[in-house]
């Protein structure tokens, strides 16, 4: 059984994290001794894509069969295994065109391929990987994405954009300066051409942020986050966390079965500041947060529901949970961006309240009846009142 959200259907939240967390001590120790398989002289990292992250220094013709990459160091700056094939954009396969989101070419992954770069990081710091997937004919497909020795296997079934590529967010600690990234598509089909394009392939380090006097809440503007690739125009998923600590939001847990969508104010409607939250997959898709509290104090926990001017219309429902306390704030979206304020007065029952934010009702856009949508959160945050 793979480490995925999809598991989650057939087996309890809990023993599929059991069996995670067994799986991932095991690759933990398998890896604790990194061997660098290349040369490359890897440069301390800047926020944006890896080298040659859009694939666009392509492999010399000598190093081509068709599309299929011949060779470890056929595509420059990467180092291949397996079936990785070189997709240029509208190259035909079947009857579907291809697309790239990203300059003109992609690379595919087939059955057991990947591709790894070395990167030189700073030892303790978080990162967050961003990177664009399409699905071509499989329907279940997955990628494992790792940086030795943590790793994490993204399920790509549910489809968020048109176009078909979505963009996914996967975080770490660098235990190590110098480390392998790998993509690897850990798929067996019938046909080797039918694995996953990747594109874009991008590093942010992250900031943890703290509470402050202000806000008991870390990131509640979800300020700190994943990087947003500049010329993508549909956000970046952040997959259901199976580990919390490493998330690629900082603060922030995604415990539902379903990703969240992480949005930029470049490309969307965003209550405050410069990024939200768009709650894409109904009641599947939450985020949530523990925040140390004390048992008899009243807390206010005040937030934005609004939508993402992305033609995701119709009445919407945002239900807010501390601890035991709820509330359901209802907005009218006409897809065209704004935003209301709620507040959710509550007392402390427990040192630590678990704050959660979910959409009741699933959302499909107007313009597109393929893509999930949703409600938007933004500006998260809890005060406690002082008694007079
Ligand atoms: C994912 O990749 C890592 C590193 O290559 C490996 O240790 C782990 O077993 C893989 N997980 C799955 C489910 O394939
Ligand atoms: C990693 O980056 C640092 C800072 O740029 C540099 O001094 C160091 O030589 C790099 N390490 C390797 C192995 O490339
Ligand atoms: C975004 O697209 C523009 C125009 O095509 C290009 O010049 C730029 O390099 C791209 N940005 C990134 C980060 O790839
Ligand atoms: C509250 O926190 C204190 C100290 O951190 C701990 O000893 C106590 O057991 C906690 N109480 C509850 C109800 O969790």
């Amino acid at each position: 059984m793979p480490c995925t959200s999809s598991a989650l259907h057939v087996f309890s939240f809990l023993q599929t994290r059991n069996y995670c967390k067994r799986l991932k001590m095991r690759a933990a120790m398998l890896l604790s001794v990194l061997l660098l398989a290349t040369s490359h002289v890897a440069f301390s990292i800047k926020d944006g894509l890896v080298e040659n992250g859009n694939f666009e220094i392509g492999p010399k013709a000598s190093d081509l069969k068709g599309t299929e990459m011949i060779g470890r160091y056929a595509l420059p700056k990467w180092e291949i295994s397996g079936f990785v094939e070189y997709i240029k954009a509208g190259q035909k396969q079947g009857d579907m065109l291809l697309v790239v989101p990203e300059g003109a070419y992609a690379a595919r992954l087939g059955n057991e391929a990947s591709i790894k770069q070395v990167l030189n990081l700073t030892v303790g710091m978080y990162y967050s990987i961003t990177f664009s997937a399409a699905r071509t004919c499989a329907q279940e497909e997955e990628l494992n994405i790792s940086v030795s020795p943590e790793w994490g296997v993204l399920p790509m079934q549910t489809m968020y954009s048109s176009n078909g590529w979505d963009s996914y967010a996967w975080a770490f600690k660098a235990l190590l300066g110098i480390v392998e990234l790998v993509i690897h598509n850990p798929g067996v089909e019938e046909d080797p051409a039918c694995g996953p394009l990747i594109d874009s392939v991008a590093i942010k380090a992250l900031y943890p942020p703290r509470p402050t006097n202000k806000n008991i809440i870390k990131n509640g503007g979800f300020e700190e986050g994943p990087y947003l690739l500049p010329n993508t125009t549909w956000g970046v998923l952040i997959p259901p966390n199976i580990e919390d600590k490493h998330s690629p939001l900082p603060g922030w847990m995604v415990e539902s079965l379903k990703a969240v969508k992480y949005i930029d104010v470049e490309h969307f409607s965003v209550p405050q500041g410069r990024r939200a939250i768009e709650l894409v997959a109904g009641k599947e898709s939450a985020i949530a947060q523990v925040a140390r509290t004390i048992i008899g104090k009243t807390y206010t926990l005040s937030f934005a529901v609004g939508d993402a001017s992305n033609s995701c219309e119709g009445s919407m429902v945002v239900e807010a949970f501390a601890g035991k306390d709820t509330l359901k704030v209802p907005y009218e979206s006409k897809g065209k961006g704004g935003f209301k304020r709620a507040e959710l007065k509550f007392v402390a029952v427990s040192n630590r309240t678990r704050l959660m934010f979910y959409s009741t009702f699933y959302t499909m856009r107007s313009d597109d009846f393929s893509s999930l949508c949703g409600p938007v959160i933004d500006d998260v945050k809890l005060l406690s009142l002082r008694r007079a």
